[in-house]
C-alpha cells in the first residue's frame, strides 16, 4: 500500500468541504506539536508532503492525502495550546470535533501521544469523544528518540492504564520515532490491514 503514490488532495475548513466518503480513511489526531504531520511524511516516505514545524498550531485545516487511490490519510489540526488567535483556534477545534464524531468512513483514528509527556487532560477529552462516537482508536507514542528507555517504559504504562477507561481503544500502542524510523513499518502494516468493507 505504501509503495504506491501519495498525493495531497485538499485542505478542508468546513464539514461541507469533506471529500466523498468513498474509501478507507484513517486520521492522525493529537496535541499541537506532537508530530502528526511529521509522522505522515515518515509513513509515506516524503520529506514535506504534510507541512510540519516547531510552532504549535502549524496545521490549521483538515488535510487529505490520497494513498494509492484506495485510502485517505488525514492530517488533523492539533488540540491544546497553539500559537494562533483564540477565535481561529476555536473554529478549527469545532471542526476537529465535528470531523471526529461525524465521518462514517473513518476506520481508525490514531491518537498521537508525545513519549515525553504521556496522556494529558486534553487527550482524555478527545479519547472520550471517540468513545462516544464509537470511532475505534489506537494510540501512537511519538518522539521515542527523545526519551531514555526507563522513562519510555513508564509512559507506556501510563498510557496503557489510561486506555482501560476507553471502550473504543485498541489495547496495543505503537511506539514511534519519525526521526529514527522506529515503529513506522508497524504503523504501515496496521493501516494496510484495515481491509475495505
Ligand atoms: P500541529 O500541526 O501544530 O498540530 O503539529 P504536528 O502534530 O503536526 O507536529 P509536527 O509534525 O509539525 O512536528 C512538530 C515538531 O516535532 C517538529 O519540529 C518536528 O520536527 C518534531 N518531531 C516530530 N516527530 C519527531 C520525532 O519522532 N522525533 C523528534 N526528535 N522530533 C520530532
Ligand atoms: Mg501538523
Amino acid at each position: 500500500l505504501f509503495a504506491g503514490q501519495t498525493t495531497f488532495l485538499k485542505g478542508v475548513v468546513a464539514m461541507s468541504g469533506l471529500p466523498p466518503a468513498d474509501r478507507v480513511e484513517v486520521c492522525f489526531a493529537g496535541r499541537s506539536n506532537v508530530g502528526k504531520s511529521t509522522l505522515i511524511n515518515a509513513l509515506t516516505g516524503h520529506k514535506a508532503l504534510a507541512r510540519a514545524s516547531n510552532t504549535p498550531g502549524r496545521t490549521q485545516e483538515i488535510n487529505y492525502f490520497t494513498l494509492a487511490d484506495s485510502h485517505y490519510l488525514v492530517d488533523l489540526p492539533g488540540y491544546g495550546f497553539a500559537k494562533a488567535p483564540v477565535a481561529v483556534v476555536q473554529k478549527w477545534q469545532n471542526l476537529l470535533k465535528a470531523y471526529l464524531s461525524g465521518r462514517p468512513t473513518l476506520r481508525r483514528a490514531f491518537v498521537l501521544i508525545d513519549a515525553r509527556h504521556g496522556v494529558k487532560a486534553v487527550d482524555r477529552e478527545i479519547l472520550s469523544l471517540l468513545d462516544k462516537s464509537a470511532v475505534p482508536f489506537q494510540t501512537v507514542l511519538t518522539k521515542a528518540d527523545k526519551v531514555k528507555t526507563p522513562e519510555l517504559e513508564k509512559v507506556i504504562e501510563q498510557v496503557r492504564a489510561s486506555l482501560q477507561a476507553h471502550p473504543a481503544a485498541f489495547p496495543e500502542l505503537i511506539v514511534t520515532s519519525s526521526e529514527k524510523g522506529e515503529g513506522i513499518a508497524t504503523l504501515r502494516s496496521t493501516i494496510a490491514a484495515l481491509a475495505d468493507s
